[in-house]
């Protein structure tokens, strides 16, 4: 059985699949992590309204280290160990087994190559098969197609809708919220 399946996935602290490997944010990544966030393009889909510098850059960075309810990883190709994005579950909620993925692609020249479905199933199998959730949903505001399609792309199904829960660009959006079960992600790698 390769790695996508309930088996532990190999190394210490990164996750190896086919193009990718998870690994820890280390203090180095933190200039790279605030630059993509402050784009303008990952602005659009995330919940950050404000811009970031290395100060809050680096108290996110000592919570990692103390809030039990974020795993976070960098995106790195396993080619050349370049970083390509960043990726977690986030609100975890350790009674109910439920947590929320959060995932982008830094750079769009990177994106539509695959990178992040390897990512993904990487946090899908650690999330239900290491931390044992439930639930693992992603909210999706509904003008972020490449994302609707990314997560229904990999199983999530739509669960309900936030109306006009988003302000952007000078209009109310809705947000979409996708979640997969724990026994679908098993019958379909199992
Ligand atoms: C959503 C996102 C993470 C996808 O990353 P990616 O590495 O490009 O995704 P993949 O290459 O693994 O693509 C898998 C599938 O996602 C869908 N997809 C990805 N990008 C797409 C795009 N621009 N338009 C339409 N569908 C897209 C496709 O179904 C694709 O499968 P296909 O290549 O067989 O058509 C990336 O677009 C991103 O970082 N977006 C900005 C941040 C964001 O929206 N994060 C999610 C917040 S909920």
């Amino acid at each position: 059985m390769d790695n996508l399946g309930c088996s532990l996935t190999k190394g210490e602290s990164m996750l190896e699949g086919k193009q990718v490997r998870l690994r820890k944010i280390e203090e180095v990544d933190l200039p790279k992590l605030r630059d993509w966030r402050n784009s303008p393009y990952i602005r659009a889909y995330t919940r950050e309204y404000r811009p970031l510098n290395m100060l809050n850059q680096n108290k996110w960075f000592s919570s990692l280290l103390i809030d039990q309810t974020n795993v976070m990883f960098v995106i790195e190709k396993k080619e050349d160990s370049e970083l390509v994005g960043c990726c977690g579950l986030t609100y975890l909620n350790w009674k109910e087994g439920h947590g929320e993925v959060s995932i982008y692609i830094g750079d769009q020249k990177w994106q539509e190559k695959g990178y992040a479905s390897d990512a993904l199933q990487l946090l899908l199998n650690y999330g239900f098969c290491e931390l044992r959730l439930h639930r693992i949903y992603a909210i999706i505001f509904e003008y972020n197609e490449a994302s609707i399609k990314f997560f229904e792309k990999n199983k999530f199904k739509l669960e309900g809708r936030h109306r006009e829960a988003r302000f952007w660009d000078g209009k109310f959006h809705d947000e979409l919220v996708y979640g997969l079960l724990e026994h679908e992600y098993l019958e379909e790698h199992i």
